[in-house]
């Protein structure tokens, strides 16, 4: 059993990263203002990929019934999502806002494509904070429960 991010989501991952990086090149208040979300974002998915997205990678194995004395190593993963989880939301929160500016200044620069990124990337918060943190925290419940049985 591997701690492993599911590949789907470390490419969504390089995907947003990669387009951010490019928007932060722009000249004028549209490269102005993803500098200041790329400051934002950096850290969280950092944080994201140490230990948000890894227990996503034993969902698939739990799901077919497989166990294994080493999924107990997610548990320290899984305990401090649960511990940071209001932290990774007020995160999402200054990001979020953070892309506004983005847009805004995007839209009056016609930059489409950052507009673009700047929805993909409110998606990808809202994907996370309803399905990947929860199932996340799932996955810590689950194993908890199955070593104590
Ligand atoms: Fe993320
Ligand atoms: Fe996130």
């Amino acid at each position: 059993m591997k701690l492993e991010i599911p590949k789907p989501l470390v490419e969504e991952h390089e995907a947003l990263h990669a387009e951010l990086k490019r928007a932060t090149g722009l000249p004028g208040a549209t490269g102005e203002a993803a500098r200041a979300v790329a400051k934002l974002m950096h850290p969280h998915f950092e944080k994201e990929e140490a230990y948000a997205l890894p227990p996503l990678g034993l969902l698939a194995a739990l799901a077919r019934g497989e166990e294994s004395p080493g999924m107990r190593e997610v548990l320290p993963l899984t305990d401090r999502l649960e511990s940071d989880l209001p932290a990774m939301l007020a995160e999402h929160r200054a990001i979020v806002a953070a892309l506004g500016r983005l847009a805004e200044a995007a839209r009056a620069e016609r930059h489409d494509e950052v507009v673009e990124f700047v929805r993909e990337l409110k998606l990808h918060a809202q994907a996370e904070e309803a399905v990947a943190y929860p199932a996340a925290l799932l996955v810590g419940e689950y194993v908890k429960r199955v070593l104590r049985a």
